[in-house]
């Protein structure tokens, strides 16, 4: 009798069960990405997410929403480009390698979105970093998203401009952008972007270096990139850290075939590839109890100093020089 689906993974251990995963992925005609990420799928976390790169990214020194945006690894909607179009960009360019938002509602987040933008919508922070302190006394960023400039861009005629640029039609000067897969930095032109953000994405990406350089290629001179990684585990691994606690040999089974899956790489890596690049104006790092012992990490994790193997979290602005 062949076991149920699922019962060779039960009966493995955590990196048995993901090593198991990552070989069924090199299987002829396996699925190698996943139908849906969770995130952007919804107005409020799109509407969170945007609010706290804007504020974060002006007290970083970015002069307000800037026209010219783009975003790694949108996810399941461009919603939070949608956001930066409702709060006064001109321009989204979403770079992605698994195509999630083409099936998404985006025309219900944008309609869902500007109706929190018009009612300034308070937005108390969730989770990690805390930007309450860019906000008024009713959770809204007041101060950067000021009423005048909130009743040009949310005006019917420039909402009815992003509906048509949405669904492809005549829309200048609002322009919507999706590159996917985007294979190389020619996907952008040089220079024409004025503020770049990804979220949860650069913990995914293989080769940080050539991505970095991309972004720098794109960006103007003096344009901001802000950046949330996440560098915990992603529920491979019971622990926050487990997936430093396995062998290289062990991580190529378990990488397989996916699309993406994590690098693994600790926060003081990206910190370096984005200082090739880009200024740091502002970076913070969240810092986890627990997870495996040092004892515990293979290489080339077991090196890793003290700050690099607590840190599960990173949150950079830096600006093109
Ligand atoms: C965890 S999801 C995050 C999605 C969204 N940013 C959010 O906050 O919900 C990771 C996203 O990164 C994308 N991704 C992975 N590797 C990428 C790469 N090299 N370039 C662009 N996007 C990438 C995936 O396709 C996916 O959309």
């Amino acid at each position: 009798m062949s076991p149920r689906p699922g019962a060779l993974k039960r009966l493995l251990p955590p990196a048995g069960a993901q090593v198991a995963r990552g070989l069924q992925t090199c299987l002829p005609g396996a699925r190698r990405s996943w139908g849906a990420t969770g995130g952007t799928d919804g107005a409020p976390y799109c509407y969170e997410v945007f609010l706290k790169h804007l504020t974060l990214s002006v007290q970083a020194g970015m002069a307000g929403v800037p026209a010219s945006v783009a975003e790694i690894g949108p996810g399941d909607s461009i919603g939070i480009g949608l956001a930066a179009l409702l709060a006064g960009a001109d321009r989204y360019a979403g770079l992605d390698v698994v195509p999630y938002s083409l099936a998404a509602h985006n025309r219900r987040i944008l309609d869902e979105l500007a109706g929190y933008f018009s009612e300034r919508r308070p937005n108390p922070p969730w989770g990690w970093p805390r930007y309450d302190h860019l906000l008024d006394a009713r959770s809204f960023p007041s101060r950067i998203l000021r009423d005048e400039s909130l009743a040009r861009s949310l005006a019917p005629a420039r909402l009815d401009r992003i509906r048509a640029a949405l669904e492809g039609g005549a829309s200048e000067p609002i322009r919507i952008e999706y590159h996917c897969p985007w294979a190389s930095a020619a996907a952008i032109e040089p220079e024409t972007v004025d503020w770049l953000y990804s979220h949860s994405v650069m913990e995914h990406v293989d080769g940080i270096e050539a991505a970095y350089s991309a972004m720098s290629r794109w960006l103007r001179p003096g344009g901001f990139v802000s950046h949330q990684i996440d560098l915990r585990s992603h529920e491979l691994f019971p622990e926050w850290n487990g997936h430093w606690g396995v062998s290289r040999l062990t991580w190529r089974l378990i990488r397989g075939r996916r699309a993406y899956l994590i690098n693994r790489l600790p926060y003081s890596a990206h910190a370096r590839a984005i200082r090739r690049f880009f200024e740091v104006r502002l970076e913070l790092l969240l810092e986890e109890e627990g997870g495996l012992p040092a004892g515990r990490l293979r290489a080339p994790f077991d090196r890793l100093d003290d700050r690099e193997r607590r840190t599960s979290g990173y949150f950079v602005v830096a600006v093109k020089r």
